[in-house]
């Protein structure tokens, strides 16, 4: 049934450069999240936007929650054609073979959202998205979510809770090696099928913002929630790229802006998301929250840092050392406004 759907949007797709419903051009934005999420938000703020600067000449149509794709089918489908926009977690590129995007998956390596915007907006986050080219992707737009916490049905504070807990990750090479440097088993699963793992025991434990948590209800079936920031998830705003360069001119320099605004939104609701959700898991008293202690950071953080030399060879040093300038002229900034 996937495949036989996959052939015919490719068809569709290798005989019209364009996808046409009646006078329309018609956007199909497929995404793994909860419609109330940051991502979720900014895809139907994209459609409102991008369905007016067009005057209705383009039709944004948002498939939320896995409904078409999970994650690396949603990849092969926009490569395809059989989508056409997608906002994939960073985490996720290592599967196209652009290893680079998983320097945003190295634990601890952005000290806080200035350096990590800084980061996305400068030159680093531009070559990072012009790779996407090579794989028929066009990149427009780095989307944020927030730092990920650690959750289990035991509280995760010290390095050893860690020892032998099966967690759930995204597939990405560093996050194995993360999990393995805290002594777990890092176990690869799509983002739907994770409420379930957990429910049934597949996994223990896993990471994300809490606004993924919440919106999946994974609240319900994780009893301990570590505040923990140990590493970032955020996402890029992709295009197939014959679709993109297929457009009128005037009608993808009007998407642009609506991109453009769009990311504006996103940037201001990314952490409210968070820290509603927060608040909410709380209240709903199934969890309890904890503050990862200054004391355990720093062991967390020591038991964690060869990940970033392990990886040095796969990510390349020189973006590692780029990232890392930046977070320190960052610092320099604000220590010198003080
Ligand atoms: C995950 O799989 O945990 C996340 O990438 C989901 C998402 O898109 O935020």
């Amino acid at each position: 049934m996937y495949l036989i759907r996959f052939v015919l949007a490719a068809l569709v797709f290798a005989f019209s450069p364009l996808v046409f419903s009646a006078d329309q051009i018609v956007i199909k934005f497929s995404h793994v999240v909860a419609p109330s999420t940051p991502k979720g938000k900014a895809a139907l703020k994209f459609k409102e936007l991008a369905e007016s600067r067009t005057k209705g000449q383009v039709k944004v149509e948002v498939y939320p929650n896995s409904q078409f794709y999970k994650d690396r089918e949603e990849l092969e489908a926009l490569q395809l054609g059989a989508v056409q926009m997608l906002a994939p977690s960073l985490s996720k590129f290592g599967t196209l073979g652009i290893r680079d995007f998983e320097v945003f998956d190295l634990p601890y390596i952005f000290p806080n959202k200035e350096s990590l915007y800084r980061v996305m907006d400068g030159d680093i986050g531009k070559k990072l998205l012009t790779k996407l080219e090579t794989k028929d992707i066009i990149g427009l737009a780095y989307w944020d979510n927030g730092f990920k916490q650690m959750s289990a049905n035991k509280p995760l504070r010290t390095v050893e809770d860690f020892k032998g807990l099966k967690l759930r990750i995204q597939s990405s090479k560093v996050l194995d090696a993360q999990m393995k440097a805290l002594g777990a088993n890092p176990q690869v699963m799509a983002f739907s099928e994770v409420y379930t793992g957990l429910q049934q025991g597949v996994v223990d434990g896993t990471e994300n913002p809490v606004s993924n948590l919440y919106t999946q209800k994974m609240h319900e079936v994780q009893k301990h929630l570590t505040l923990s920031d140990h590493g970032y998830l955020g996402y890029a705003v992709i295009v197939n790229k014959k679709f993109w360069e297929g457009l009128p001119k005037d009608m993808r320099a009007a998407l642009e802006q609506a991109m453009h605004e769009t990311t504006e939104y996103e940037r201001v609701i990314a952490q409210q998301e968070n820290d509603e959700a927060l608040a909410k898991v709380k209240t709903a008293g199934t969890t309890d929250v904890y503050v990862l202690q200054l004391k355990d950071r720093l062991l967390w953080h020591k038991a964690l840092l060869p990940v970033h030399k392990e990886f040095e060879s796969v990510i390349g040093k020189e973006l590692i050392y780029d990232v890392y300038n930046v977070a320190a002229q960052v610092e320099k900034e604000k220590a010198a406004k003080k």
